[in-house]
């Protein structure tokens, strides 16, 4: 039910029609064929003068000529418009053909199996051992997570990796204040914060006994060579944090199926180096060893620095490689904000110049800054924003405006929850990644403008009239939806498919969002110039059908982008 494909196959005969001598003709007139900017020009433009070389004959008269080899009138009629040819669907027939498609599979629209038999690697989220899971690290769960989903939905298999941040010199450090003036309740109560100030309290003391650092060095020692002590305080340091991070991830119902972070690719970095050596990339570079990327534009790729320590990318060499070789990915997603662009180039750079040609799979999905109501993040500042705290607060301002707009609603906290999460969710995917954020309440919770409560209101608008449907209508009268409002809508659902696709071949979920809020407004245009139920139960039939369409594409649009759909609110 691909309306374009059949346009362009229909475009296709009235070509052969017309002019069955030509030569050098497009093969499939698919990808010529144009949207025109208004819908009252046609559902589809073809622009004649793409042929006029190969026909030598000029655009108008070729639309005509098409014009009047038109071959079959119930999937659309045609108007010649100077050199383009513009076809009209047949309403009626769009409607039955495309609500029998929805329905046919409505949980599944939009969904393919173009991605069978291929695998795509997705990193995100990569949080921090110790360290707080705030504002920042918002986006790329969210995006990753919607990426995920999108893939999946593509019939791709999906690898989702948390890349944890877990290894460096500060968790010596941390291990040893911890062995010095830490206990295990604190820790266990406190969490991330009992762990940075026994961080910063490090530092203090070091300033006035410098000696320290050698002990902290000597901890991280331990952590290397795998000293049972370090090993049990560190993973469970590791433990604590994460658990913290998962209440957030459950609240999101973000999942991954792999932590192994920087501390498992550590392990791997001699194998790394010495390839590198025996590849002949590796330079000296006052003592540290470097991949010279200077051809290329690039400062030098740090591998090993003087004192023998691994740097981030030398584990993140060792991490592309161990992707490939363990999930023989055919992408490789790092979902990671932009600031680490030069990074990501640096890295595919080196993966390249090994000689892997993989490197072309792996992608940098980069997105700009998130502040907050005109704040910029800023951990020095102490202005951060912590995840958990943004997500409780949406889900009580949820509940305050649930509670006015919907007084008898049972089960508000469940769905003050769904609002509020898919609140701070849609904000984050309303638009294309690079572009920054600016998170402001009223603007997120706005349950009229384009936002996540808006689009799940509609929803549950759709389930309410699907609620009031009385049972037995009769066949759907199809010509009850020829009207521009139904159409308007009708054609935005037979393009979900296509957003979805250009989602994932662009890895920006916003293009779901786009779709999927369109669509919102569209029903509820249609929602206030039609009488759903109506008089005539053909009618009422055929409208309740378009009203669950709507209910299920929506529903799918919010579960890509990461967003529940309430059944009421
Ligand atoms: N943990 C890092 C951070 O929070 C992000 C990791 C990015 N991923 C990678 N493969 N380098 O900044």
């Amino acid at each position: 039910m691909d309306m374009k494909r059949r346009i362009a196959d229909l475009a296709g005969e009235m070509l052969k029609k017309a002019f069955p001598e030509a030569e050098g003709l497009p093969e499939d007139l698919y990808p010529l064929l144009e949207v025109p900017p208004d819908s009252a020009m046609g559902d589809y433009a073809f622009p004649c003068f793409k042929l006029s070389r190969a026909l030598r004959l000029g655009p108008p008269v070729i639309a005509r000529k098409l014009a009047e080899a038109l071959t079959d009138g119930a999937v659309a009629r045609v108007e010649c418009a100077g050199g383009y040819l513009n076809f009209f669907f047949n309403r009626e027939n769009f409607a039955r053909d495309l609500l029998s498609a929805v329905l046919a599979a409505p949980e599944k629209w939009g969904g393919s199996d173009e991605g069978r038999g291929k695998t795509v690697c997705v990193e995100y989220s990569s949080i921090n051992i110790a360290k707080r899971f705030h504002l920042g690290h918002l986006s790329t769960t969210v995006i990753g997570n919607s990426l995920r989903r999108i893939y999946d939905f593509l019939g791709w298999k999906t690898v989702s990796i948390n890349y944890l941040g877990d290894w460096g010199t500060q968790f010596g450090k941390m291990l040893c204040a911890y062995k010095k003036w830490g206990d295990k309740e604190t820790v266990e109560k406190g969490g991330v914060d009992e762990m940075t100030r026994l961080y910063v309290r490090f530092n203090e003391e070091a300033k006035e006994n410098p000696a320290l650092e050698d002990e902290g060095r000597a901890w991280f020692k331990k952590i290397e060579d795998g000293d049972p002590e370090a090993m049990e305080i560190f993973q469970w340091f590791k433990d604590v944090t994460l658990r913290d991070a998962m209440k957030v991830y459950d609240v999101l119902d973000v999942h991954f199926d792999s932590y192994d972070g920087e501390s498992v690719m550590a392990k791997r970095t001699g194998a790394v180096i010495r390839e590198l050596e025996e590849k002949g990339l590796l330079k000296d570079s006052d003592g540290a060893k470097i991949v010279d990327l200077e051809p290329w534009g690039m400062p030098p790729c740090l591998i090993l620095k003087s004192d023998g320590a691994t740097l981030y990318h030398t584990r993140d060499v060792a991490a592309a490689i161990y992707r490939k070789e363990t999930y023989h990915f055919d992408r490789s997603l790092y979902v990671v904000a932009y600031q680490q662009d030069l990074h990501f180039r640096q890295l595919f750079k080196v993966l390249e110049l090994m000689g892997y040609d993989w490197a072309a799979q792996c992608s940098h999905v980069a997105f700009g800054m998130v502040s907050y109501e005109g704040q910029a993040m800023a951990t020095r500042t102490g202005h951060v924003v912590l995840l958990d705290e943004l997500l409780t607060r949406a889900q009580e301002k949820a509940l305050e405006i649930i509670k006015e707009k919907s007084p008898g609603l049972e089960n508000k906290e469940e769905a003050a929850r769904q609002v509020g999460v898919g609140a701070v969710v849609y904000a984050t995917l309303q638009n294309n990644r690079i572009k920054d954020i600016d998170f402001w309440w009223d603007r997120a919770l706005n349950f009229d403008g384009e936002t996540g409560p808006y689009v799940q209101y509609t929803h549950a608008r759709c389930r309410s009239v699907l609620r009031k449907a009385p049972e037995g209508l009769p066949v759907p009268d199809y010509a009850a939806l020829t009207d521009d409002e139904a159409q308007a809508l009708l054609r935005l659902l037979s393009r979900f498919p296509e957003a979805v696709s250009e989602a994932c071949l662009r890895n920006e979920p916003y293009l779901v969002t786009r779709a999927t809020t369109e669509i919102a407004k569209a029903y509820n245009k249609f929602y206030y110039e039609h009488r759903i139920l109506d008089d005539d139960p053909g009618a009422a039939a055929a409208r309740v059908q378009l009203t669950r369409a709507c209910a299920e594409v929506i529903k799918t649009g919010l579960y890509l982008i990461g967003l529940a759909a309430p059944e009421r609110m």
